[in-house]
């Protein structure tokens, strides 16, 4: 079996934030060397014990969470409770967890984490969730670091579809838009990520991966354990899916940037120069110079297409521990492709 991939995982949990945690926690291919948290859709102390509560479902107390960032860098914070409900997991109440706390510095565990990461040559990846004020605290402070980095997966922004927090931004690059343009601009200029792209899995993508009444039937049939757990966090979150767009389901954005990460044909996309707007009415917005007006090199890689069906079979085997063929047939059926 190939050497497991090193990831550390930066999220703001968050319902989506959740169960993207569940779909790495059930992939055999990662070690998941630290969960940092970062405020976002609820403060951080609060997504903390919610990294906490996942961690403890798929019993994987080992993995150690870190407080990061509690505020943006420059904007007033602005969480995302109408979203994920106050406790951040939607409608779902269950016990803290004691037996493992949260440990503070986060931005500390990065830098020594991809220090280490160089210095053994034993490369580690980062896959953000959330708002990037702990990456953007990073490359301040230590901006040699990313010399160990392998891969960089933001699950942020969007090129040609519409925001969900303004007509143009999207929460995670919305919520602390200094912070993004920050990391944007170190992979434009930073001499340790000369080179490397931050892979950006916007709303294009994610858009297209809704999580409907059918498939989380499905879900809860084959697995009535860890299905109880899904159907209260995304009852809240269906809820507000239909009274902010009159969708029925919910929109799972955070889970696709692991899924790319675990596989990388299941989104395709465009290499290009990216910055994010800091004020204005389009404060937030990820501005891709997709046709090179400002003849800039790429330093991120926009992802706009992908395979719902594809993700979803992934998603399902890796949580259900089926085989993707076993499961394939019923979840073409119930996303409106194939019959059974
Ligand atoms: O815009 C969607 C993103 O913002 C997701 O990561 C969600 O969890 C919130 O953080
Ligand atoms: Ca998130």
């Amino acid at each position: 079996m190939n050497a497991k991939r090193k990831v550390i995982i930066d999220c703001d949990p968050g319902i989506d934030d959740a169960l993207a945690l569940m779909l790495a926690l059930s992939s055999p291919e990662l070690e998941i060397l630290g969960i940092t948290v970062v405020s976002g859709n609820v403060p951080a102390a609060m997504g903390a014990e919610n990294a906490l509560k996942v961690l403890d479902w798929m019993h994987r107390p080992d993995i150690p969470v870190y407080l990061g960032e509690e505020r943006p860098l420059i904007r007033p914070y602005v969480d995302a409770a109408d979203t994920h409900g106050e406790n951040g997991l939607g409608n779902l109440v269950c016990p803290q967890v004691t037996k493992v706390r949260p440990r503070r510095g986060a931005v500390e565990f990065l830098a020594e984490a991809l220090t280490e990461a160089s210095e053994t040559g034993s490369p580690v990846s980062v896959i953000a969730l959330g708002p990037l004020t702990n990456l953007a605290r990073l490359i301040q402070r230590h901006p040699e670091c990313f010399a160990g980095l392998d891969e960089f997966v933001s699950m942020g922004g969007n090129y040609r579809s519409h925001g969900n927090c303004s007509p143009v931004a999207e929460y995670n690059y919305w919520c602390d838009p200094h912070a993004a343009r920050t990391v944007f601009e170190a992979f434009a200029s930073l001499p340790s990520l000369q080179g490397r792209l931050l892979h950006m899995v916007g709303l294009d993508v994610t858009r297209q991966i809704v999580l409907t009444p059918n498939l989380r039937d499905y879900f809860c049939r084959l697995d009535p354990e860890l299905g109880a757990l899904i159907r209260s966090m995304t009852d809240f979150y269906m809820d507000f899916h239909w009274q902010q767009e009159g969708l029925i389901g919910c929109v799972i954005n955070d889970p696709l940037a692991v899924a790319y990460f675990l596989r990388r044909d299941l989104c395709h996309g465009f290499s290009a120069y990216t910055t994010v707007e800091t004020e204005g009415i389009c404060l937030g917005q990820s501005v891709v110079d997709a046709c090179g007006f400002w003849k800039k090199a790429p330093n991120s890689r926009v992802l706009t297409e992908t395979d719902p069906l594809g993700f979803m079979e992934l998603f399902f085997s890796r949580l259900l521990k089926k085989s993707p063929e076993e499961l394939g047939p019923m979840l073409a059926s119930l996303m409106g492709g194939g019959s059974l």
